[in-house]
């Protein structure tokens, strides 16, 4: 048997020990767990400085982590995190390392990637970039007219888009004077007519964040901005109106975007990780190069702990091996992240890039078919407003979602009342996830309330709620930039736990690869009304004409 054979058959192993638990523990219900173990709560937490992470309300014991460490060690995971973190090539299909760490590395390394100390270039690109944003944001840097910039629009998509979008939000008390940001994304030109409805372009400064730079929505959207900046302010205004985040810089210099405003990084951070490279540069306009620097800083703190914390007490560790035992072991398709934070709105839609297209695949690291479940659907809204809409279905529903609760000790700018009571909120919806309520408890509230015999029966099953439904709870002080890097890394470093486990790559997307040959082939009988449908598939060439015959009309 060979190596990778051999770690499968032990990790078939360790699944099948977890499900034989399973059976044996799957009835208890966590509200007795902690009724016979007062030191439950503070036994399932885990901490990393102020951030708290409680993983209390899960259906689970010491014998169940016992069983999710054997889980991991039969994947071999401390030898994998160590090639990870050493630089190595461990995106196999793509055959370069995955070394986004070195992008908030500020031991003053080496830090390696494939054998290369990557310290000077990447410190390098990182001031070019910093200066680049405070000049923007001190007004030294100006539009064409001689004018400030006030808005500054990022033109990317996936990895190019929604981490600064999401940043930037999350981030919006530290943005101080510096000029607003906006994040146009979608081919949809609907998209950015709106973003730019209301902006001076005299006074607009735009960022084409691409890694490629021949991403389709993003040119085509970028080419649609150079025109209406050229159209306003004449095509010499261009160079001083745009700059550019790529790794292609010879078509960043097709486009026309002054060499001295691109910025660079390079094929060994991928695009959902980029966040840590210059595609930050419009976050690090919108909150200042300190701020960015504490948001690195957060992130780079959580690496070290990655790297040296025990798996027992290792956070994202822990948020993976709970994610596995809901996923493979109890059957869950989905995974909810519900922030107690208004600003976290994005987060969720950040961390479906980052988890589904890392883990959304098929098959093994050599090409075999996958025989467990890969990751879930990952999907969420901020609280109190998702217990207005979908949770009654985390309640009542006949599926089982596990839920993440992210929630501050402390709002800033915002009113303590407010936050007392989103606190509570959160507070309140996972112990009801837990606790649930029986027939006999729903019939005799009822009748307290006043209802005879005959009402309360008819209405007490309606009034059930299962419980016994898990959630973890991550607790910061406060949202700040050094915290939003803590977040986003936990569950960075999560996705590539649950990846080693599955033995999947999470490094690489070619599933986003095929809908995009066929758009390319499609495009010319989209465009020409009358160009043959012929030889099209037959419910595409349906809908085309379809569409031709409602565009006539
Ligand atoms: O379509 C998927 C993807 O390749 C993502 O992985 C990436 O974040 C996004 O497209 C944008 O790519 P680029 O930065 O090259 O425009």
């Amino acid at each position: 048997m060979n190596q990778t054979a051999a770690a499968s058959s032990a990790v078939s192993a360790a699944l099948a020990a977890l499900e034989a638990h399973r059976l044996e523990i799957g009835h208890r219900r966590v509200a007795d767990l902690f009724a016979e173990d007062p030191d439950r709560a503070g036994r399932f937490q885990a901490r990393l400085d102020d951030l708290v992470f409680d993983f209390s309300r899960h259906g689970i014991t010491d014998t169940t982590l016992a069983h999710l460490l054997a889980l991991l060690r039969a994947a071999h995971f401390e030898a994998r995190r160590d090639a990870l973190m050493r630089g190595e090539a461990v995106n196999l299909t793509e055959k370069r390392a995955a070394m986004h760490m070195a992008l908030r590395d500020f031991t003053g390394g080496p830090v390696l990637v494939e054998g290369r100390d990557v310290t000077a270039d990447v410190q390098a690109e990182r001031a070019k970039m910093l200066v680049f944003a405070a000049q923007v944001r001190d007004g030294a840097l100006r539009g064409a007219t001689g004018e400030r910039f006030t808005d500054v629009v990022n033109i990317g998509i996936g990895g190019s888009d929604l981490g600064p979008a999401m940043a930037a939000r999350a981030l919006s008390p530290f943005r101080g004077d510096g000029p607003r940001t906006h994040f146009v994304s979608n081919v949809d030109g609907a998209d950015i007519a709106d973003s730019l409805a209301g902006l001076d372009l005299a006074r607009t400064l735009f960022i084409v964040s691409s890694k490629t730079f021949t991403t389709q929505e993003t040119m085509a959207n970028a080419q649609t901005a150079r025109a209406r900046v050229a159209a306003r302010l004449g095509e010499k205004a261009v160079g001083e109106h745009f700059a550019a985040v790529s790794t292609r810089l010879d078509l960043v210099a097709q486009f026309g975007v002054k060499p001295d405003r691109v910025f660079g990084f390079w094929d060994w951070v991928g695009g959902r990780y980029s966040i840590w490279s210059s595609i930050g540069l419009a976050l690090a306009i919108a909150i200042g190069p300190k701020n960015y620097d504490d948001f690195l800083r957060g992130a780079g703190d959580v690496d070290a702990h990655f790297r040296e914390a025990p798996p027992e007490e290792n956070i994202p560790v822990l948020m993976a091996l709970l994610g596995i035992w809901r996923r493979n072991v109890w059957g869950d398709a989905t995974h909810a992240v519900i922030p107690y934070d208004q600003r976290l709105a994005r987060f969720p839609a950040y961390l479906q890039q980052l988890d589904m297209e890392s883990n959304g695949k098929s098959v093994t690291r050599d090409g075999a078919p996958v025989d467990m479940a890969t990751a879930p659907v990952i999907w969420g809204e901020p609280g109190t407003n998702g217990q207005h809409a979908f949770f009654q279905m985390l309640h009542q529903g006949t599926d089982v979602v596990p839920v993440d609760f992210l929630v501050a000790a402390e709002p800033i700018a915002a009113d303590a009342r407010h936050h007392d009571l989103l606190f509570t909120n959160c507070l309140a919806q996972s112990e009801a996830l837990m606790r649930g309520r029986t027939l006999e408890e729903a019939h005799a509230m009822l009748r307290a309330q006043g209802l005879d015999e005959a009402e309360a029966a008819r209405l007490a099953p309606h009034k059930v709620f299962p419980g016994n439904r898990p959630s973890s709870t991550l607790l910061y002080r406060r949202l700040d930039p050094r915290t939003l890097g803590r977040l986003i890394a936990l569950y960075e470093h999560k996705v590539f736990v649950q990846s080693v486990v599955w033995d999947i790559n999470p490094f690489d997307q070619w599933g986003v690869e095929l809908g995009k040959e066929l758009c390319g082939k499609l495009a010319p009988a989209a465009s020409d009304p009358h160009a043959p449908l012929d030889g099209l598939d037959p419910a595409t060439a349906a809908l085309l004409a379809a569409r031709r015959r409602l565009s006539a009309g």
